[in-house]
């Protein structure tokens, strides 16, 4: 029987509402599991595969997440590669599928070292190229002092990003949609979550009371995510964070190709069934 490590935040011991369903799901098609936060533990290789879930404590320490991930690809498969996670734990990846064709939030990049720009929109963002759950993330409007904001972010090494407050997310709102094993499989709506003027927070709190529900997969959004999947390098699965432009064409607002949380309990078990099955092909290619 292949047995698959599911892999969670270090000290984390279960999948919230993604396990009920995952679980089930694995146990269908005769797959044991295992729940493993990141970092030190079991002997990796005693695994067929190691499919990480929900790590977004990585943030607070991204060089010691992919030192681990790299001990382990070492040793056995890893979903996602090492080359996606290396990629996709920093927000720098948007300049790569913007060059794609990939249409992507309109983003002015700070660097460490580079002078502040003149922001040019009413209402815009910044935010750090390496988050979870709007982590130092924050609105302003045009004018306001951003500095200290911007040079906190770069202090970690990490890129500034400033955006324009995308309007159309109160209204509208945000969609993900999952894409498991190249297939389109379910999709959520998402308030936002930026609606106001708020200091930077360190902790990922803005994002615990966001709104999420289920939501039907829109074709021209379905289409969009799996253009973006095409434009990554070879993905497992992935969650393609999506608003509409000015002009009611969904743009990027990140490819979720690292720790996607599932929002299983708001999709039909045919979504679990798709990842589980996911997986099995995987180990089996
Ligand atoms: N340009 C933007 N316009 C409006 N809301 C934004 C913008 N950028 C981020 N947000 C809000 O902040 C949340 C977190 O930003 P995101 O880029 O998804 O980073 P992460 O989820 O990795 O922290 C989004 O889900 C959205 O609600
Ligand atoms: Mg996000």
């Amino acid at each position: 029987m292949a047995r698959v490590a599911l892999v969670v935040n270090r000290d984390a011991t279960d999948l919230h509402n993604d396990g009920p369903p995952l679980l089930d799901a694995f146990e269908r098609l005769g797959i044991d599991t295992d729940i493993v936060g990141w970092g030190s533990g079991p002997d990796w290789a005693g695994f067929d595969g190691v499919v990480i879930r929900n790590s977004w404590d990585y943030i607070f320490d991204r060089d010691a997440f992919l030192d681990w991930a790299g001990e382990v690809a070492a040793v056995t498969r890893l979903a996602n590669s090492l080359e996606v996670l290396r990629w996709n734990t920093d927000k720098r990846y948007l300049r790569d599928l913007e060059a794609s064709g990939v249409p992507i939030v309109p983003t002015v990049w700070i660097e460490p070292g580079d002078d502040l720009p003149g922001v040019v929109w009413d209402e815009f963002v910044v935010k750090p190229s390496v988050s979870a759950g709007a982590r130092f993330s924050a609105r302003y409007s045009r004018g306001a002092e951003i500095s200290g904001h911007v040079r906190q972010i770069n202090a970690g090494g990490a890129a500034a990003m400033v955006q324009p407050y995308v309007g159309s997310i109160e209204d509208v709102g945000e969609r993900g949609t999952y894409v498991f094993g190249g297939r389109v499989s379910h999709a959520i709506a998402k308030a936002a979550v930026l609606s106001s003027v708020r200091a930077p927070m360190e902790d990922l709190s803005a994002s615990s009371h966001q709104l999420v529900s289920g939501t039907t997969v829109e074709p021209r959004v379905s289409d969009f995510a799996l253009q973006v999947v095409e434009s990554a390098p070879p993905l497992l699965y992935c969650r393609v964070d999506t608003v509409m432009g000015d002009d009611g064409e969904p743009i990027l607002m990140e490819l979720e190709a690292t720790e996607p949380f599932l929002f299983l309990e708001h999709a039909t078990s045919a979504a679990a069934d798709l990842f589980a099955a996911s997986v099995r092909d995987w180990l089996a290619s």
